[in-house]
This record gives structure tokens, C-alpha cells and sequence, in this order.
């Protein structure tokens, strides 16, 4: 906060006030040293529950807990000057009813000092997003290919190669580009799709897989920075291999420990005379 009383960061209605200009930025990020470090760069964090397959090696993100949420969402707030931070409503926390959404989200806001909440699902979950965003939160949406639905979808796969898919996106589009949602997250889809629903609603599109049609992009900061060895998916590009030079770096220290050569006197105290 600034003296003012006013944060400043970047704020959810700036971000829509971005719709169709220069693209808009985003990450996630779960700690507070890689915050700091994509901050200045980043017009949005998003603090995923993707941290948990990221962070906590699970299979999918649906054991994911509200507590580890506000847990990286505090985290994450603490490294954070300028851009708009959205924290992930995990599985469970919001389908229920539109009232366990609110407290829900209300926990998340107040306990971290986050700017909005991110949750999943299209024409489904219209009432309770204006119930929130009429009631003080401001929410991001996220349609196309939804994680938190693996178990119903039966895996990860991109979406909108068959009609039935083509035109539950395009309806989910428009239901949360009118439910009071500052911008939707548009995830595992084609091209012309992507163009379309981007041009016929009057809120930002934020990419993942999403093609450069969209009004912005976002990836997994792990995933673009290499920092797994492991499969990358095709909409993923890694502008580092940090998980290879991190292995590299291992190696070494190990190497320097049994031999030796490490600690070196530079790195040892001596005795004040
Ligand atoms: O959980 C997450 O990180 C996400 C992004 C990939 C959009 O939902």
C-alpha cells in the first residue's frame, strides 16, 4: 500500500482495460523469491493450483487444499510490488454453491491481500461469479480445457476439435464475458476458435495453449523456464533449461564436497584477532 491507502499494483479493471491493446502479460508464481523475480516483468501472477503437480508432485490438481492456496498466496503477495495477483480457488472450494464460493474466495482475499480469484467452468458457473463480482470480488474465469475436470474428461487433452466441443466453448465464452469476470483464461484450444471468442466478448482472453490470437498469454513459469526435465507440451516453449543447469550445479558441489575443494578459505571464518 501506498501512503494514499492505494496498492500499486495493477488492478483487475486495468487488466480489462487492456482488451485488444499490447498483450498482456502473465505467469504464475507460488513463492515469494520467484515473485520478485517476474514482478517487474509481469502484468499478472496468477498463484495456480497448478503448484500442486508443480510443488507437491501431485497427479492432478484436485487434492489441492484453500490452505495451501493462502499459504503461496501470501507467499507470493510478499514479492509483489506492481502486477494484479489472481489466486486459484482450488476443487471443491466453489462448486458447491455460490455462498461457499463467497466465504471461500472472501478467506482467500482477506488472508493473502490478493487482488482477485481465479476459478474454472463456463455457463456453469455464471450465477456464481456475478454473485461475487456484484458482492466485491473481482474473479478471472477460465474455460476450454479445464484441469480441475480431468476426472470427468478423462486427461489432459486439448478441446474444440469436434462441434459439440467448438460450441460449448463458444457459450461459455460469452456466459463469462457478460458474468461480471474481469477476463477469462482460455485454455487447450485451436486457433480459429480462440480468434473468435476473443473478438465476439468484451473482456480479455488470456491464452495457455490458445494460439497468439488471444489478448494475452500465460504459461506455467516452471514449465517456460525449464526448470523440469521431463515432457514439455507443445504450447510450451522454455526460454531456459534451469532444471539442467540446476542438475549441473549439483553435480558439482557434490563433486567439490568429496574431494574437498569445497569449503574453500574463502568461504571459511577465521578467528578475529
Ligand atoms: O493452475 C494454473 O497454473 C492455471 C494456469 C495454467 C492458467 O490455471
Amino acid at each position: 500500500m501506498s501512503a494514499s491507502g492505494t496498492s500499486k499494483r495493477l488492478t483487475p479493471s486495468r487488466i480489462t482495460a487492456m482488451k485488444g491493446g499490447t498483450p498482456i502479460v502473465c505467469l504464475t508464481a507460488y513463492t515469494t523469491p520467484m515473485a520478485r523475480l517476474l514482478d517487474a516483468h509481469c502484468d499478472l501472477l496468477l498463484v495456480g493450483d497448478s503448484l500442486g503437480m508443480v510443488l507437491y508432485g501431485m497427479e492432478t490438481t484436485t487434492a489441492v487444499t484453500l490452505d495451501m492456496m493462502v499459504a503461496h498466496g501470501k507467499a507470493v503477495m510478499r514479492g509483489v510490488e506492481k502486477a494484479c495477483v489472481v489466486v486459484d480457488m482450488p476443487f471443491g472450494t466453489y462448486q458447491e454453491s455460490k455462498e461457499v464460493a463467497f466465504r471461500n474466495a472472501v478467506r482467500i482475499l482477506q488472508e493473502t491481500g490478493c487482488d482477485a480469484v481465479k476459478l474454472e467452468g463456463g455457463e456453469e458457473m455464471v450465477e456464481t461469479i456475478a454473485f461475487l463480482t456484484a458482492r466485491g470480488i473481482p474473479v478471472l474465469g477460465h474455460i476450454g480445457l479445464m484441469p480441475q475436470l480431468v476426472h470427468t474428461a478423462g486427461g489432459y487433452r486439448s478441446v474444440g476439435h469436434k462441434e459439440h466441443e467448438t460450441s460449448k466453448i463458444r457459450r461459455d465464452a460469452h456466459a463469462i464475458g457478460g458474468s461480471g469476470a474481469f477476463a477469462v483464461v482460455v485454455e487447450g484450444t485451436v486457433e480459429p476458435l480462440a480468434r473468435e471468442v476473443t473478438s465476439a466478448i468484451h473482456i480479455p482472453t488470456i491464452g495457455i495453449g490458445a494460439s497468439s490470437a488471444c489478448d494475452g498469454q500465460i504459461l506455467v513459469s516452471d514449465d517456460m523456464l525449464g526448470l523440469f526435465n521431463d515432457f514439455t507440451p507443445r504450447f510450451v516453449k522454455r526460454y531456459d533449461e534451469l532444471g539442467k543447469r540446476a542438475a549441473a550445479a549439483a553435480e558439482e558441489y557434490a563433486k567439490d564436497v568429496r574431494s574437498r575443494a569445497f569449503p574453500a578459505v574463502e568461504h571459511t571464518f577465521k578467528r578475529r584477532t
